[in-house]
């Protein structure tokens, strides 16, 4: 038989949810163990259409009770997945109607949207929330986008160690039991998921009129880190992980900046190759594909979404 004729069963266009989970079985290894190359590749199987769908999953958002995390939650219950927010903050922002939305869009994809209160680096707290979403939410937990994080900007020279430290507490370790507890909850279920890590370009760049090296720093060790975690569950448990970098986005996180100090904002549209400042929304097509089978090949990436910025010096 032509192995790319065979049908393995995530790659039909169905519904249900057990159906989605990658299973790439003994049926299909070579003797020597190998898998052949098409037979395990979704894009050999499936519409290209199909690829991008999130039917039948749920998504953890970390970070998803405001801000970017709130635009990537509504835009995956768009895109038919159901979405569970996790943060710290006590509700979801709704000043304008944001967790509104992600409800709404929730329902009329017929999935669910639910909201957790966690803190990101209470490990403990962040197994049981795990199996909370995994009891009440619609369909499988295959994905997770770790995008709670903290800024803060201080001349390095004053800057004084506690803040360092939370910095380095939220971004990085905070980052690592995300990470932890996703690889944990994948394994022990036989799923093969995909973490987004939310980075920045400030991990590969030093901000112009910036003075946040200790963000910087904790978010170029978010990269790292991708790299090494890529490296050490892809071949064990087919885990996926890759880091997305955003460039000046508009959020609660920017407005403080620039309330500090607003001259900041000529600075950023001097790199703006496209004229503007980027949206929440700017991220949600590249979160949709780090997450689905469309990107099935992709592990210890970075996909950059800065509207051009760090193309230029
Ligand atoms: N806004 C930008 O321009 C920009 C650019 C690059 C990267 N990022 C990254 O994108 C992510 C989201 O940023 P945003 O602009 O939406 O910021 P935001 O401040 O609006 O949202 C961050 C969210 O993380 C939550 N959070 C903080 N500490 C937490 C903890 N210990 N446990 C659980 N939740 C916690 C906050 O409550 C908040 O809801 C962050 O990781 C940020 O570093 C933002």
């Amino acid at each position: 038989m032509n192995p790319s004729s065979r049908a393995p069963p995530h790659t039909q266009d169905t519904q249900d949810s057990s159906m989605l989970v990658h299973d790439v079985g003994s049926d299909t290894a070579l003797p020597n163990g190998h898998l052949p190359e098409r037979d395990s590749a979704p894009a050999a199987r499936s519409s290209a259409a199909s690829l991008f769908s999130l039917a039948g999953t749920t998504t953890i958002v970390t970070g998803g009770g405001r801000g970017i995390g709130q635009a990537l939650a509504k835009g995956i219950a768009e895109t038919g997945g159901s979405v569970a927010c996790l943060d710290i903050l006590a509700e979801p922002s709704n000043g304008e109607g944001e967790w509104d939305a992600i409800k709404k869009a929730a329902a009329k994809h017929g999935v669910t949207a639910s909201y957790h209160v966690c803190d990101i680096t209470n490990e403990e707290r962040m197994l049981e929330t795990f199996a909370e979403i995994e009891r009440t939410s619609k369909g499988v937990v295959r994905g997770v986008v770790a995008g709670a994080g903290v800024q803060q900007m201080v001349p390095a020279i004053d800057y004084p160690m506690d803040g360092f430290r939370r910095i380095m507490e939220i971004n990085v370790a905070g980052a690592f039991v995300t990470a932890k507890t996703s690889a944990k909850f994948w394994r022990d279920r036989g799923i093969k998921g995909s973490l987004v890590m939310i980075a920045s370009m400030s991990g590969e760049i030093a901000n112009r009129g910036l003075t946040c090296t200790a963000y910087n720093s904790s978010k170029a060790a978010v990269h790292q880190m991708c790299r090494s975690l890529a490296q050490e569950w892809g071949p064990d448990y087919g885990v996926r992980i890759n880091t997305l970098s955003p460039g000046y986005i508009r959020t609660a996180m920017t407005d403080a900046l620039l309330k500090e100090k607003p001259d900041l904002e000529e600075t950023w549209m001097r790199g703006a190759m496209l004229q503007r400042l980027g949206a929440p929304e700017d991220l949600v097509g590249p979160t949709v594909f780090l997450l689905s089978d469309a990107s099935a090949w992709m592990t210890g990436s970075d996909v950059r979404v800065d509207g051009g910025h760090t193309a230029s010096a």
